[in-house]
């Protein structure tokens, strides 16, 4: 393979959607509201609850794609808003973040009122027919439990006064925003986790096995098990990625450019191995490394390994380069 081929290959790669079950329950959801809006103006609201790498600003994007924007003459039509919500998120800068999706050029002028309602009738004049809130817990993230309250007062407000469907998105601390608001609870009746393992019929592993299979699919060399075999294959995949499709997509993206550089054929467990110690932990050696035939087979979720709660955000901090 010449270079811009891998580089075609990584990139196909890394854009493909695969559809693993709760990205599925999650977008046939958010098609079923709109659809439901379009048909009779009923606003129904969709929370989707997941850890970071699991595929929240994904189904964003995917929503943004298949509704895009476009311009008539007069002003731009946006069938879906979405709104990475600001860290430490006050009403104020929650409204300034919507305003400006909404092109409004002022976007932080203005009382956190005057903001709100220059918010709602935005989303009029462009035909909103969804507000998606990504990274919603940065609401939750400030103050104290009155704060919570005056937010998801606003909250409940704009939603009403919008009169569309919404989505929010979040770590699953986010549902605690709601514990205090009951209002704002009765409101968000349905509620996904984006996480694996939630099958009646398959287990965790092997929907792992089948994420890694779909993905791999995408990928110019063939996948192999090795000597392990696809099921046990399938549980060291879950303790290498805690059953999250961003840890899966790093394993195989860097096992593939192993491959090409070492001019192996194939991606199977040694591959797997070294990519998992390069990209995902570095101190993932021996039996603690889920590829390693010594490994224990045990979750890597203790203090100072990958999957420690909350650790995502810092996972450059467990790889050898960002170290040196
Ligand atoms: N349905 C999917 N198919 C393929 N890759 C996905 C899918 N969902 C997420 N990913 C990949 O997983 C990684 C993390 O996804 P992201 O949406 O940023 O997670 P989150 O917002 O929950 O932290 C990205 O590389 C993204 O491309
Ligand atoms: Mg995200």
């Amino acid at each position: 393979m010449n270079f811009k081929e891998i580089f075609d290959a990584l990139q196909r790669f890394d854009e493909e959607y695969i559809p693993f079950p709760p990205f599925v329950a999650a977008v046939d959801t958010v098609k079923a509201n709109i659809a439901l809006f379009r048909e009779t103006g009923i606003a129904h609201h969709l929370l989707v609850l997941g850890e970071s790498g699991t595929g929240k600003s994904s189904l964003c994007r995917w929503v943004e794609q298949q509704y895009p924007r476009f311009a008539l003459l007069d002003r731009d039509i946006l069938p879906v808003l979405i709104v990475p919500v600001p860290p430490a998120a006050t009403i104020a800068s929650m409204a300034s973040a919507m305003l400006e999706k909404l092109g409004d050029p002022v976007s932080a002028t203005g009382t956190a009122s005057a903001k709100t309602s220059r918010v709602i009738t935005l989303c009029r004049a462009c035909r909103v027919e969804m507000i998606l809130f990504d990274e919603a817990q940065h609401i939750h993230d400030r103050g104290q439990a009155t704060t919570h309250y005056m937010v998801g007062d606003w909250l409940k407000s704009l939603i009403d006064q919008t009169s569309v469907p919404t989505v929010f998105l979040g770590l699953p601390r986010l549902e605690q925003l709601l514990q205090v608001n009951e209002q704002l609870r009765r409101r968000f009746s349905r509620r996904i986790r984006l996480a694996l393992g939630q099958s009646d019929k398959d287990s965790i592993h092997s929907e792992c096995l089948q994420l890694f299979r779909s993905l791999g699919s995408c990928l110019p060399i063939p996948l192999l098990c090795g000597r392990y075999g696809w099921d046990e294959l399938g549980m060291r995949l879950y303790y290498a990625s805690d059953g999250r499709v961003a840890y899966i997509k790093k394993l195989l993206a860097s096992a593939l450019r192993l491959a090409l550089e070492t001019e192996t054929g194939e991606i199977g467990p040694p591959l797997l191995e070294q990519a998992f110690t390069d990209e995902i932990w570095w101190e993932g050696v021996g039996k603690l490394n889920p590829f390693n035939p010594a490994f224990e087979f045990r979750r890597l979720d203790r203090g100072n390994e990958p999957f420690e709660c909350g650790s995502f955000n810092n996972i450059r901090k467990y790889r050898k380069e960002s170290i040196c």
